[in-house]
């Protein structure tokens, strides 16, 4: 880390609502640190998305969390993990900033909880398609057989709040029973779209009790926990005063009314440009 930069709070991004299901729980295993939480409301869904879309307005939306003083970014968003976080990594980052994601914290653990080794992923179209999940399950797990399925219904029904409806039960049976009938012995589906835990209500009553399904908010809490402490100098340029602050794209007042719901407690939103 560059040791002339002040210390800054921690950015959490997503392209909507999504990012609040991982921001709630890391904020609650590590309250003592600030944040910035900004959702890009106004030109969500990435999920179906080209690869430089969701890649330049992801890097948009990181460079304006640098710019207001954050020097380690989460990409809560599984999409902008997949397309996005390898070439800001290798390409954009300027001295002392980090940037890290929501997929290899997942797919580093899930076989701690299937017995098959078979394993469903729930994501949205742009994950599926960069087969990522795949591709980093295998790097530590080869024997385990990976099964996706698109649903890209599940973000809009999340971002208008319409998540007891009967269209939100209509999309989420089609869509489980669509990946379950992939294969008869998948024990584990990982939804592998920030957005889908806040469907879990809906979700649960349409896996087979025998179905263990992982939400990512606690796994990259967790690992979140766990970078800080292996590596003091990241740890030393995050700010701590316990302070939240909220920016959407789009309207603040809309986003407090829904992010509320998602988060648990009030929020106070402001609208930021990118
Ligand atoms: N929440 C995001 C994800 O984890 C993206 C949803 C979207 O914008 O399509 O993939």
């Amino acid at each position: 880390m560059d040791k002339t930069s002040p210390s800054g709070p921690i950015g959490i991004f997503d392209s909507g609502y999504g990012g609040l299901s991982v921001f709630k729980e890391i904020q609650q295993l590590l309250p003592q640190y600030d944040y910035i939480y900004l959702g890009d409301n106004a030109r969500v869904p990435y999920g179906t998305r080209s690869f430089d879309t969701v890649y330049n307005y992801t890097k948009q939306c990181v460079f304006k969390l640098f710019e207001m003083g954050c020097n380690l970014v989460i990409l809560a968003c599984n999409t902008a993990s997949a397309k996005a976080l390898r070439t800001l990594q290798h390409n954009d980052l300027p001295a002392g900033k980090k940037v890290l994601g929501v997929i290899r914290p997942t797919t580093e653990i899930v076989h701690n909880y299937t017995k098959t080794n078979k394993i469903g992923i729930l994501a949205t179209t742009g994950t599926v398609k960069s087969e990522s999940y795949k591709i980093e399950v295998h790097k530590f797990n080869p024997e385990i057989e990976v099964f996706q399925h698109d649903c890209p219904f599940w973000v809009p029904l999340v971002e208008n709040n319409e998540i007891n409806t009967e269209g939100a039960h209509y999309f989420v049976q089609k869509d489980i029973r669509e990946l379950l009938q992939q294969s008869d012995q998948i024990d584990t589906i990982v939804l592998a779209c920030t957005h889908y835990p806040l469907l879990l209500p809906v979700i649960e009553k349409y896996v087979p009790k025998a179905v263990t399904v992982i939400s990512q908010g606690p796994i990259v809490a967790g690992s979140l926990q766990d970078y800080l402490h292996r590596h003091a100098e990241v740890e030393a340029s995050c700010s701590k005063n316990g302070q939240l602050a909220f920016y959407t794209t789009d309207d603040p007042r809309d986003f407090e009314t829904k992010a509320q719901i998602f988060f648990g407690k009030p929020v106070d939103a402001s609208h930021i440009s990118v």
